[in-house]
């Protein structure tokens, strides 16, 4: 990789959940444009594997074990990594899963489970690192992972469509409100990714797989790592407050319309 157009080298990143799928993919392409990278994830497993491929690349891998549900562990966790690196430019949050379940059926502590995982961690995070970089007056990049969910409705798992649209609206107020102080803030959007959480024979990506999408097949978690990268890197450096969708095209399709995919069919 010509590492140099990242305008990365030296940088420090944490990624946080960079144990395993998208957030290790997010974690090698930052090593491989520079980055020493704290890999923080809840599985001491995940977290020394990340690190190892961190390091694998030539960089400082640092695994960093900690709960991002309990807000008091995340702060701490972003502060030890922040010492362990020796400084920090680069947030990733990448932390998130839903409940599936119809609305009557969810308890108030489901909702507010899926509001923790997916939104406020992100939040506490966020500030806990943006205020270091203010206080330190480094150009900081903060990037999260938002969801298509949280851009169309997402039925039966409500409560993780709400967190993630409210995560897209909370990285617009943190861009403008840091903004003037050095620090961007974007979200990566994805849509249907093959990921190792969900299973081979997932249903909604066999859907997608068979299905109109723009691009015919669900997306890798490299394509993530990918957008990560641009929007962490000096590539981006006149963007921030936006979502930038990893969709496949699904945002510009109808891929339930029978009509339209009848005609697809036939192209
Ligand atoms: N897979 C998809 O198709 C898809 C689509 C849209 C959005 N997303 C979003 O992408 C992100 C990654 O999804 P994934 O399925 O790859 O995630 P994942 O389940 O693989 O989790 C990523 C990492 O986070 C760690 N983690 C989980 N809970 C944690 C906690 N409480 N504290 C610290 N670390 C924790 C896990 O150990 C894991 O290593 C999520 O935000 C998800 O909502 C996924």
């Amino acid at each position: 990789m010509a590492a140099a157009i990242f305008g990365l080298e030296g940088k420090k990143a944490i990624v946080v959940g960079g144990g395993r799928g998208m957030g290790e993919s997010s974690a090698n392409f930052l090593a491989e444009a520079g980055c020493d990278v704290a890999v923080l994830d809840v599985d001491e497993g995940r977290a020394q594997h990340g690190a190892d491929e961190v390091t694998k690349r030539g960089r400082k891998g640092i695994p960093i074990v900690a709960d991002m549900l309990d807000a008091a562990s995340a702060r701490d966790a972003i502060k030890r990594a922040e010492e362990a690196l020796g400084g920090l430019d680069v947030l990733v949050t990448i932390v998130g899963q839903a409940i599936f379940k119809p609305l009557f059926d969810l308890t108030d502590e489901e909702w507010d489970f899926d509001q923790n995982r997916n939104l406020r961690y992100a939040y506490v995070t966020a500030t806990t690192a943006a205020k270091s970089m203010i206080d330190r007056g480094v150009d900081g990049r903060i990037v999260c992972i938002a969801s298509m969910d949280g851009i169309m409705g997402s039925p039966f798992h409500a409560a993780y469509g709400a967190a993630k649209a409210g995560l897209i609206s909370l990285v617009k107020s943190m861009a403008d409100e840091w903004g003037r102080q050095g620090i961007r803030v974007n979200t990566v959007v994805p849509g249907s990714i093959a990921t190792p959480r969900l299973p081979d024979n997932d249903s909604m990506r066999e859907i997608l797989d068979k299905s109109p999408l723009p691009i015919g097949r669900s997306g890798t978690t490299d394509e993530i790592g990918k957008a990560v990268l641009f929007l962490a890197s000096d590539m981006s450096s006149y963007t921030t407050g936006s979502a930038v969708l990893v969709d496949g095209g699904w945002n510009a399709s109808n891929i339930f319309d029978p009509r339209i995919v009848a005609v697809k069919k036939t192209l």
